[in-house]
């Protein structure tokens, strides 16, 4: 018989989640699938304060999954004003079929069952007369890059770890989501990541980067933006001053990324950001465009 891919586990809260089995990464491993889909993207996105008005919203969700983060969105939203788009990537479908079919243990996914279904067969799903579920399949990386795709105000960043899924960490493919951001739409990343080496390399790809939320036993984690004013913690100096002695902030350059010291002279282009030497003038709310410019 072959290995199945996913696993059912327990958390420590007792609340389950999926685990693959290849990489052995939970999903949504602290607290559970919903309550971390609501704390770090729900909430820090402020997704319904900022759908509170018309207009079009749209989602970028980097990684659907087992969809926690996508229903999660999806129950917050529901009798919003915006128009909302969600966007969903994925370069496979398995986990998604997986939950499907463990809806006893993963339970936020039954209410959401026959719309799921829909979404895999269409592609496209009217979740509520304002909100539209689309999905995307495919390697993310050359997926964003179509022109038809619109700009996302949020984008849910959720793939595997930097450690297991090094190819979405990249230096070189953060560039491309950076420059593949319209400048004129204010658009925040949540990710679980609290790591140095990561919040460098979306630094140097020219995001303005900011301290996220804990969440359960995790006491940071991290976002970025092309707008500073949507960080209300961008990093500091005093933690730019720390990556010259840290031992693994060198950027994710390569698919094969080992930790190391960050160079000189990636230190110096970081040093030269916008976020850190027009800390002031840029709290008005400068474009990426800025940043990467300064830098
Ligand atoms: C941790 S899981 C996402 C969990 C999900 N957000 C949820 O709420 O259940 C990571 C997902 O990223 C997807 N992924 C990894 N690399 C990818 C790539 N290059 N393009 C698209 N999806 C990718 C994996 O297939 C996997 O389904």
């Amino acid at each position: 018989m072959s290995t199945p891919e996913f696993e059912i586990v327990s958390l420590r809260s007792g609340i389950k989640s999926l685990r693959m089995v290849s990489n052995q990464e939970t999903f949504h491993p602290g607290i559970g699938p919903m309550a971390e889909a609501r704390i770090l993207h729900v909430e820090q996105q402020r997704l319904v304060e900022r759908c509170s008005q018309a207009g079009r919203f749209v989602i970028w969700d980097v990684g659907l999954g087992a969809a926690a983060n996508a229903i999660a969105a999806i129950e917050a939203l529901k009798g919003c004003i915006a128009n909302v788009e969600i966007h969903s990537f994925d370069k496979t479908l398995s986990p998604l079929a997986f939950a499907l079919e463990n809806q006893e243990d993963l339970d936020y996914i039954k209410p959401h069952q026959d719309v799921i279904r829909i979404l895999l067969k269409e592609k496209v799903v009217l979740v509520a007369p304002n909100i539209s579920w689309h999905l995307h399949l495919g390697d993310f990386r050359e997926v964003m890059l179509r022109p038809e795709l619109p700009s996302p105000h949020a984008c849910i960043y959720d793939p595997y770890s930097s450690v297991s899924n090094q190819e979405m960490w990249t230096l070189e493919h953060f560039r491309n989501l950076a420059k593949r951001l319209d400048p004129a739409v204010p658009c925040l990343l949540t990710n679980y990541t609290g790591s140095s080496a990561v919040r460098v390399t979306w630094l140097l790809a020219g995001f303005y980067v900011g301290v996220g939320a804990s969440v359960g036993k995790k006491a940071e984690t991290t976002v970025a933006s092309n707008h500073l004013n949507l960080l209300e913690q961008p990093l500091s100096a005093e933690w730019l001053a720390k990556r010259q002695t840290s031992q693994s902030s060198a950027p994710l350059r390569a698919a094969q990324h080992v930790a190391a010291t960050i160079s000189a002279e990636d230190f110096v282009e970081l040093s030269g950001l916008a976020q850190f030497v027009e800390r002031e003038s840029s709290k008005s709310g400068s474009p990426l465009s800025a940043q990467i410019h300064d830098s």
